[in-house]
């Protein structure tokens, strides 16, 4: 069978917009497999239905991503090692924090020549240091693994507005070209980028800048102050890139996985309507809370890769060179209050 079949792994917001952006493209393109089942971490919803049968029943995910409709090639699938079993592209897309746990799970179930990518933003922390996601799969997997970041809120992209989005690869560019034409359509346009570590870095750090801007909000600090700590924000996020990957190249914070996913975070995402709540209460409601009550069962990335990045910080001395990494970090924690945000000093990272 020369077709690939694509699996994507993950189906909340991001994930299930991803599965009909590749469900369109599969149904196109002769080297895919109609199919494309997507792995749901299965739920009962309210009504006592559960959540992989409404999928499959009205072609939407009535919770992650509601009103749309995913492609009827799109199959979901509430058991992981099945839904992978048949698959040679899988497609990795849910919350960071989960990914070590599945990795483990699919530990020796994946065989044969499988290609992956990983639309995951974020981070682990091991005892060796910091650990991409893109090479826990690699490392845990046994295979190639590129990513896909960008300026990408999934709400947008599901109601086809244009935006742009970066593949990384590490060595094979033909693999990378393959990701594109999976994920390209009219509206939506990848450019591929050979700097797998800076691009994933971009798409990990953006995070921790939009919990400052959500900040800077919640204060009713303005523009000027919003985009300062975005200039500062993506400044630091380039010197930690380079000191943890020296091959890092400035070209790609220029991509759409830099710069541009900074910008739309920093103004319409959930990091930033999250982190303006808090401050705006004070610091004195958690975060887990209004992670709960705003984005139900939706899940942000920027508070525990603020305190993924501190771990990497703290342990190689370089708290004083990242003080908006730091100071979002604190101010999370509660050691802080959000004022703290614009009261550091010159740096110099
Ligand atoms: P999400 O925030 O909608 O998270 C909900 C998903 O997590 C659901 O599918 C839920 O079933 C799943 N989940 C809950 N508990 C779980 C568990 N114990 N094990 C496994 N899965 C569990 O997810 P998303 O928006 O698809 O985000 C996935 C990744 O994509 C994140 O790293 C995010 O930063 C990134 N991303 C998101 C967007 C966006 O606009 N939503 C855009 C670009 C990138
Ligand atoms: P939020 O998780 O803050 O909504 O960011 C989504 C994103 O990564 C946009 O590119």
């Amino acid at each position: 069978d020369l077709k690939s079949k694509v699996t994507v792994v993950g189906s909340g917001n991001w994930g299930s917009v991803a599965a009909k952006l590749i469900a369109s493209n599969a149904l196109k393109l002769p080297s895919f497999h109609d199919e494309v089942r997507m792995w749901v971490f299965e739920e009962v919803l309210p009504n006592g239905e559960k959540l992989t049968d409404i999928i499959n029943k009205t072609n939407e995910n009535v919770k992650y991503l509601p009103g749309i409709k995913l492609g009827r090639n799109v199959v979901a699938d509430p058991d992981l090692e099945n839904a992978v079993k048949e698959a040679n592209m899988l497609v990795f897309v849910t919350p960071h924090q989960f990914m070590d746990g599945i990795c483990k799970r699919l530990d020796g179930k994946i065989t044969g020549d499988v290609e992956a990518i990983s639309l995951v933003k974020g981070m682990e922390v091991k005892k060796e240091g910091p650990c991409m996601i893109s090479s826990l799969i690699s490392k845990q997997l046994g295979i190639n693994c590129c990513v896909l970041m960008g300026a990408n809120i999934a709400n947008e992209i599901a109601v086809e507005k244009f935006s742009e989005a970066t593949v990384g690869y590490r060595e094979s560019r033909e693999i990378a070209d393959t990701w594109v034409q999976l994920f390209s359509t009219p509206y939506f346009m990848v450019t591929p980028v050979h700097d797998v570590e800076g691009v994933e870095l971009c798409g990990t750090l953006k995070n921790v800048v939009a919990i400052a801007a959500g900040f800077v909000d919640g204060l009713e600090m303005g523009n000027n102050t919003k985009a300062a700590i975005m200039r500062i924000g993506l400044r630091e996020m380039k010197a930690l890139s380079k000191l943890l990957f020296p091959s890092v190249k400035d070209s790609t914070f220029f991509e759409s996985c830099g710069v541009a996913d900074v910008i739309t975070t920093c103004l319409g995402g959930r990091n930033r309507r999250v982190a303006e709540a808090y401050a705006k209460s004070g610091g004195k409601r958690s975060f887990d809370e209004l992670e709960a009550e705003m984005l139900q069962g939706q899940k942000l990335q920027g508070v525990s890769t603020a305190r993924e990045v501190y771990e990497v910080l703290n342990h190689c001395g370089w708290v004083e060179m990242f003080p908006l990494f730091s100071t979002v970090h604190q101010i999370c924690t509660g050691r802080l209050q959000p004022e703290a945000i614009v009261q550091y000093r010159e740096h110099k990272a």
